[in-house]
């Protein structure tokens, strides 16, 4: 794996957890266009998982049918916490995600999200030997896997699985030091046991790509011309051991945006440093519910709560103080998605246990409640 490390500069990958939507249903047409720039500015890696609906199917549309499979990276993932009695069922995913795709083999095979309870379901179901196995027959190139939990866990994997080739991890400037999150903690691991690291939520799931004012008017000063979403992934992409920097971009706009600056890519100066950890330093004192939208809980969670649509109101509410915006976003990412509100919710705690970022989420819908006065 050390041979993808520092040959190529072009460290930006397309996440496809975030893909754009029209009345709830993929832009394929929209998606292509991304596809088209990201290839042509010479990036290759695409990111999707058996986990993201509509995801495998929207990238064998806009690229597997139309590029040579030699000139672009694929990676998907399996998520044996999810729905899984079996082995078989777990097994069943990887199939599932090659019909899906079409893509016929991947480069990257990742177990998806391990951490807590959730590293059991992979011991249980073998699934590392499943993995082995897929490499060894050629269905998939390298295989690796996905964590949000504490360095301590992650060096358990790392002793008991060498087998893993690289470890994704979620990596920012707000959850470097962040005490639940641990990104250093969690790098430096992976760094320990000399494992190449692909970065996920480089803007913390778009909350960094506009961050609070006293955050942006740090940016702004320090260079008004740079795009505020550049500090993030930059940041990210410094870092000594990075394949690639995951983006989950949802327009053309972002990804015309994110390849300006990562096309002709340049590691942060010591000054910029210095910038981005003022910036850290401001967005810790802010109250902000670290939510970053991946939605795992909605997938677990008995009343459909929309869980990530009112946290996500309630950080507009803190940073901008404005209740009329707080309550449209509401409406808009909740009501109008057919979701049930917080008011619902009754604290079966299912949520909890998938949840990467830690949130004690029965409770802190209970502020929500409160605060934007569902
Ligand atoms: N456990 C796992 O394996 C796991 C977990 C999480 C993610 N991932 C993977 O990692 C990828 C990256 O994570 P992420 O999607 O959380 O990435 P991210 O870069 O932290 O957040 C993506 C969001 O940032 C915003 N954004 C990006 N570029 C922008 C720009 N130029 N201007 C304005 N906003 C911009 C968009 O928000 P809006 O859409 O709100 O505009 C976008 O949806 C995912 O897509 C997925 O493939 C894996
Ligand atoms: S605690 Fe509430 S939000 Fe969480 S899964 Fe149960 S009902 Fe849903
Ligand atoms: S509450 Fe947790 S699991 Fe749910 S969307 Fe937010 S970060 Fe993801």
């Amino acid at each position: 794996m050390e041979k993808y490390l520092g040959e190529n500069t072009r460290k930006l990958g397309f996440g496809l957890m975030r893909l754009p939507k029209e009345n709830d249903v993929i832009d394929v047409e929209q998606v292509k266009v991304m596809v088209d720039r990201f290839l042509e500015a010479g990036f290759t890696y695409f990111d999707t998982a058996w986990a993201y609906g509509g995801s495998e199917e929207a990238m064998k549309e806009a690229l597997i049918k139309r590029y040579p499979r030699d000139q672009y990276t694929v990676a998907t993932k399996l998520a044996a916490w999810i729905g899984c009695k079996t082995k078989e069922d777990a097994m069943a995913q990887f199939d599932t995600s090659l019909e899906r795709s079409g893509a016929g083999y991947f480069d990257y095979y990742l177990l998806h999200n391990l951490g807590e309870h959730r590293t059991k379901f992979f011991d249980d179901f073998d699934m590392w030997n499943f993995a082995k196995e897929l490499k060894a027959s050629g269905k998939v190139r390298h295989i690796g896997f996905s964590f949000h939990s504490t360095p301590e866990e992650l060096e358990e994997i790392l002793i008991a699985h060498p087998e893993a080739e690289f470890v994704q991890l979620q990596i920012n400037y707000a959850d470097w030091e962040d005490p639940g999150i641990q990104s250093r903690a969690c790098y430096e691991m992976a760094r320990k046991y000399d494992k190449p690291v692909v970065i996920m939520e480089p803007l913390k799931g778009g909350l960094l790509a506009t961050p609070p004012e006293a955050v942006a008017k740090i940016f702004k000063e320090a260079n008004p011309d740079a795009l505020l979403p550049s500090w993030g992934i930059r940041f990210a992409a410094s870092l000594p051991g990075v394949i690639t920097v995951l983006s989950g971009m949802s327009s053309v706009q972002q990804m015309e945006q994110n390849l300006s600056y990562m096309k002709d890519f340049k590691p942060l100066s010591e000054e910029e440093q210095a910038t981005v950890a003022e910036a850290r330093r401001v967005m810790a004192s802010l109250p902000i519910i670290p939510c970053t939208s991946c939605n795992y809980c909605a997938k677990v969670c008995p009343m459909n709560i929309g869980i990530s649509g009112t946290f996500t109101a309630r950080n507009v509410l803190a940073i901008y103080n404005n209740a009329y915006v707080a309550g449209r976003r509401h409406s808009w990412l909740v009501d109008q998605h057919n979701k049930a509100r917080a008011t619902e919710c009754i604290h079966c705690y299912a949520c909890v246990e998938v949840c990467p970022q830690h949130i004690q989420i029965p409770e802190r819908l209970e502020e929500c409640v409160e605060a934007l006065k569902l």
